[in-house]
């Protein structure tokens, strides 16, 4: 096992930012899927943190903390809501067919109406 040093791991860092904004949406610049629900939630009338991990000279430790996360081969997108990770694209788009994604963002503070 690697040594954790504090305020260095690549997995707090991902879990600080996911708490510190209401919709965090970890993605790579050349990512269609992130852009698709980037503008999903654009479209919501959300405006979501959007952090581009190939923009981040520790974005590949990030990338592999998200995978552990996400428990999947693909890091991004990964969508956390309120500091809860919901998942990638397809666990957003069954969230809000099921209709559990619009209060999840009233409850973060994300959406208004
Ligand atoms: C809606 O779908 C999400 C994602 O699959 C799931 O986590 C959640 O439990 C579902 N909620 C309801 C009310 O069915």
């Amino acid at each position: 096992m690697a040594p954790r040093t504090a305020g260095t791991d690549p997995l707090e860092r991902v879990e600080r930012l996911a708490a510190e904004n209401a919709v965090v949406i970890f993605s790579i610049s050349s990512c269609c899927m992130c852009h698709a629900v980037k503008r999903l939630f654009c479209g919501m009338g959300v405006n979501p943190t959007v952090y581009e991990l190939d923009e981040d000279p520790r974005g590949k430790e990030m990338e592999k903390a998200l995978v552990r996360l996400l428990g999947s081969s693909q890091a991004v997108p990964a969508v956390f809501i309120g500091g809860k990770l919901i998942g990638p694209m397809d666990r957003v788009m069954a969230s809000h067919i099921n209709g559990s994604l619009v209060p999840l963002l009233k409850e973060a503070g994300a959406l208004w109406l």
